[in-house]
Parts: structure tokens; C-alpha cells; sequence
């Protein structure tokens, strides 16, 4: 499996075991880690086991790093790198700024002192002593992804009936293909863990796994009907009509996902005692945007499922989005593309994603009328007792920071998610000590787009500014806040 970061939300019993393994570990040497000065530190004792945990989930082979750790070698080799990015705090990354919340199993994904100073100072003594190091020495595999079943619940498979060669509309790179899986049940389960595997790496830029119930079933047996190939074309959503969630919530409340993939995502176990609901007669949307800049394909994706039984009397976990607008107008001196005019792009992203690419203008009446501006945002007011559990931000190529705050301007507000530099590579979601609201409470996304990224950025090579709004494309933009919330 590639590309997959790494497990997000990690069993509470590994993190437990890694965190008891890394005392005991720390208890061992005695005391803290050894300074420069005296004996460098183990590979295989001390080293090796924080980068499994802390490293192999983007350095591995398939993994989003440029380059594997394989061995004490791969380390050793770049040795003055990885002092740099260690000491220079850009390694592991870590989008979140002190603004933000601890999250739940942040321990596992970034180093404290003593794990920092320990990989330092062994790779300063790589410098200082080229050669010495036993360089085959295995780093060891990558800490498993928690999805051994728990007591009472299965495994489940699911794949694309074919293969799929993606194709896009004239004027576009991407293609949103939206694939049914038929889970087969005959008496309602919950979802506790979804492992999203996607076939071709390169172009898969995103997967959602919608529950279609029973009763929208139909018609999406029809639109899979109709299409040629597997699959349906589908920008923005299943568009099997209304209720596509089975919830009585709206789509923005309840948006019936059951899991999301995107880089960065790892293969989420949920918190113990909660479950997504799945009901017998249930389909599977699996919705894949392709994303052609990156090969032709084809692509066969897949999904693991964790199915517990309804005996497990789990608390239901829903999806609420938290969309703004994006109305990022062309820098001054880069306004010559027709595109730079707002009319003329919003027609253009119509053109090629159909009705969908009115989001924008609806997202206006939605948030309040935001033109011309880096900085948008949208508050929402919530109408029910809703507890935030998990937290993440969605924006394509050019966004460059997300906030997600609660009942901001009031003595209550807090920040729940603070990324100041927008890393698409890492939009993981992140478990938060849960923040339960009332009614009356409100929940507020800001974001910023910035036309210069677009000179940095293969993706926009040759494309000049255009006034950029929300849009399927990857070079389209969103504004996207995920909560994963309960009720209450
Ligand atoms: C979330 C994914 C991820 C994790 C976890 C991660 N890296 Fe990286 N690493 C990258 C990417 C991607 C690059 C390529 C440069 C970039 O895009 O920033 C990189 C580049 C590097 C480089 C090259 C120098 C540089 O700064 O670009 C070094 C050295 C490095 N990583 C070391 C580590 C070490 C050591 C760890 C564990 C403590 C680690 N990385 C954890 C993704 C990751």
C-alpha cells in the first residue's frame, strides 16, 4: 500500500504498548538520553525504534518521502540532512502550530526532547565518524496498522469490479468516478475502522466511501447502469439525489461518509465505543478523484472494512463539513486570462463539472457575500448538542493556512485546528479530547489562498492567474473543515 501516511487514529492499546515499550526502553538506558560528548547512541537500541514510529510512515518504500529508511545506511548516508531537518523542525512534519490543541496520539507522531536529541546526536557521530556505524542494520518494519479485528467484529474487502482508466473532460485533468460496492448485509453493522487502498498511487488524488441506504439504492444501481465502464461520473457527490446520507441531519451535518482518503490519511481506527453506521441493505459509494497530471492509469482501488455487530451498542459517528467559499482574485499585473474575471471562471469550473460548479455562489448565501479576497470564512451555527471528536482541513494546491475555531468572539472560544503553512501532503485527521456544544454554539472555518504558490507548483506550469473559486479540479480550490462529531 502506498502513499498512505500512516495510522491517524492508532489503537489506544498500541499507542499504550508503544508508549510503555518507549518507558521502558527510556528506563533502560537509565536516565536521560547520552549527550555527544559520551558514547553515541545505539542504532538498533535507541534509534531504530523511533524512526519505525516516528519516520517510516512517509519513509518508506511507496511512501511520500523522496527516499526510504531502510537500513542504518539510508540514515547514516544523510546524516548532515538529517541533522538539518531535525534541528530545523522540519522533520517529522507537523502542520499544526502551538495554537492548536494536543491531539490524542500526538506522542506518536512527533518527537519529545529526549527522542530529538537522540537521533541528533547520533547522526552528528555519523559525521564525525564516517564508516563506523554497522551500516546493514535493519530500522524494521513500520508499527502495523491496528486492523486486527477486535472480539465479535470481521473483515471485510471491497474492491472496484474492474479496473478503471480514467478520462476527462476537454479542459481538464480530473476525473471524479464514483464506484458502488455492495457490502452484502443482512443485519445492521457499525464501520470501526475503514483502510483505504489505492490502486495506482500516482493518480489517485482522493477517496470518500459514502453509505448509500437502502432506499437510494435503486437509483444508484440505475446511474451505474447507464454509464459506460465501472462507475459513474460524479463531481461533488454520489449525486444519487437527496437523503444521500441517510440522515435526517442535512448533507452538511450528516454527510454519510464513512471514511476519507487523501494524502496524509492514515488507516483509521475510530475511537473505542464509537462506530459509523452501517444498515443492512446499505451500498458503498466509493468516489475516486483522479487527478491525470500524475499517468494514465488505470486504477483499481479498495477498502478494508472493520464491521462491528450492533451488540457492540456503539455511539454513531457522523461527518459535519464546514465549507467557505474561495475568491481569490489574479494578482495585480497577472489579470491578462478572460479567467480573471469571477462571471467567466465560475462559467469555465460549470463547464466542466456541471450544476457542482455553482458551489461557490451558494456557499456566499450560505457564509455571507465574501469578493475579491485571500481570506474567506464561514461560521455555522449549531441547532443541536454536538460533540467534536476528530478535526480536519481540506484545501487543494494553492490554500496556504486553515483555522477551525469554536464560538469565536465569545470568553468560550478556542481553536480546534491551526495549520499556518498548508501542507497537501498532510491532511490527516486529528483525534481531539472531545469538545461537546449546544445549540446556539458556533463552529468557524477561515482560510487562505494565495495566487504566488501557483508560481512554485509543477501542477500550474504555463497556467496564468485566474480568479480561483471552489471547484472539483486540482487546480480548483475548497475550503473545507471535517469534524467528526457525535450527538450528543
Ligand atoms: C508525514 C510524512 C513524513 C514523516 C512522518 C517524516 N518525513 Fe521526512 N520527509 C517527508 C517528505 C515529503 C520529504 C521531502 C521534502 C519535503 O517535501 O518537505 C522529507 C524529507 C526528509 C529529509 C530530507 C531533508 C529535508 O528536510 O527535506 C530528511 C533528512 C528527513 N525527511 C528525515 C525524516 C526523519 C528523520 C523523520 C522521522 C523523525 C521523518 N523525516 C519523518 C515526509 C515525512
Amino acid at each position: 500500500m502506498s502513499r498512505v501516511v500512516r495510522g491517524w487514529v492508532v489503537s489506544a492499546g498500541l499507542a499504550a504498548g508503544l508508549v510503555v515499550a518507549l518507558l521502558v526502553l527510556a528506563l533502560g538506558r537509565g536516565g536521560p538520553a547520552p549527550a555527544a560528548t559520551t558514547a553515541a547512541p545505539d542504532f538498533a537500541r535507541d534509534v531504530a525504534p523511533i524512526v519505525r514510529q516516528t519516520c517510516l510512515g512517509c519513509h518508506r518504500d511507496g511512501g511520500i518521502a523522496p527516499f526510504a529508511f531502510r537500513t542504518e545506511r539510508d540514515l547514516a548516508n544523510r546524516a548532515a540532512l538529517v541533522v538539518a531537518a531535525l534541528e530545523g523542525r522540519r522533520m517529522p512534519p507537523w502542520p499544526p502550530s502551538a495554537a492548536s490543541p494536543q491531539y490524542v496520539g500526538e506522542a506518536a507522531h512527533t518527537l519529545d526532547a529526549r527522542e530529538r536529541t537522540t537521533l541528533v546526536d547520533w547522526a552528528r557521530a555519523q559525521l564525525v565518524r564516517p564508516g563506523a556505524a554497522r551500516r546493514g542494520t535493519p530500522v524494521g518494519p513500520p508499527p502495523a496498522p491496528p486492523t486486527a479485528p477486535r472480539r465479535g467484529e470481521s473483515l471485510l474487502e471491497l474492491a472496484m469490479p474492474t479496473s478503471y482508466r480514467p478520462a476527462a473532460a476537454k479542459g481538464s485533468t480530473d476525473d471524479y468516478r464514483c464506484f458502488l460496492l455492495d457490502p452484502k448485509l443482512t443485519r445492521d453493522a457499525f464501520v470501526t475502522s475503514a483502510r483505504i487502498v489505492p490502486g495506482d498511487a500516482a493518480i489517485v488524488h482522493h477517496v470518500i466511501l459514502y453509505r448509500i441506504p437502502e432506499a437510494s439504492v435503486s437509483r444508484a444501481t440505475a446511474l451505474d447502469g447507464d454509464a459506460r465502464g465501472p462507475g459513474w461520473t460524479c463531481f461533488g457527490g454520489p449525486g444519487v439525489g437527496g437523503g444521500t446520507s441517510g440522515s435526517p441531519r442535512g448533507i452538511l451535518d450528516d454527510a454519510g461518509w464513512i471514511a476519507a482518503w487523501a494524502p496524509g490519511f492514515g488507516a483509521g481506527r475510530l475511537r473505542a465505543g464509537t462506530g459509523i453506521e452501517l444498515p443492512a441493505g446499505s451500498r458503498i459509494v466509493m468516489q475516486v478523484h483522479y487527478n491525470l497530471l500524475g499517468g494514465p492509469g488505470p486504477d483499481r482501488s479498495a477498502t478494508l472494512l472493520r464491521l462491528a455487530p450492533p451488540s457492540a451498542h456503539l455511539t454513531p459517528l457522523e461527518t459535519m463539513l464546514l465549507p467557505a467559499p474561495v475568491e481569490l482574485p489574479c494578482r495585480p499585473g497577472h489579470t491578462a486570462s478572460p479567467l480573471c474575471d469571477r462571471t467567466t471562471s465560475i462559467a469555465d469550473v460549470v463547464h466542466r463539472f456541471g450544476p457542482v460548479g455553482q458551489t461557490n455562489n451558494w456557499l456566499n448565501v450560505l457564509c455571507g457575500e465574501q469578493r475579491d479576497t485571500e481570506v474567506t470564512t464561514c461560521t455555522r451555527t449549531l441547532n443541536e448538542t454536538t460533540t467534536i471528536r476528530a478535526v480536519a482541513g481540506h484545501m487543494h494546491l494553492l490554500g496556504r493556512s486553515i483555522r477551525i475555531q469554536v464560538d469565536p468572539g465569545t470568553p468560550r472560544a478556542r481553536t480546534i485546528l491551526d495549520i499556518p503553512v498548508w501542507d497537501f501532503d498532510n491532511q490527516a485527521a486529528k483525534p481531539i479530547k472531545p469538545v461537546t456544544l449546544h445549540a446556539g454554539e458556533t463552529v468557524k472555518v477561515t482560510c487562505r489562498h494565495v495566487q504566488w504558490l501557483r508560481d512554485r507548483l509543477p501542477a500550474f506550469a504555463g497556467q496564468p492567474d485566474r480568479y480561483v473559486v471552489w471547484g472539483e479540479g486540482t487546480r480548483d480550490e475548497m475550503c473545507l473543515g471535517i469534524l467528526t462529531v457525535t450527538h450528543p
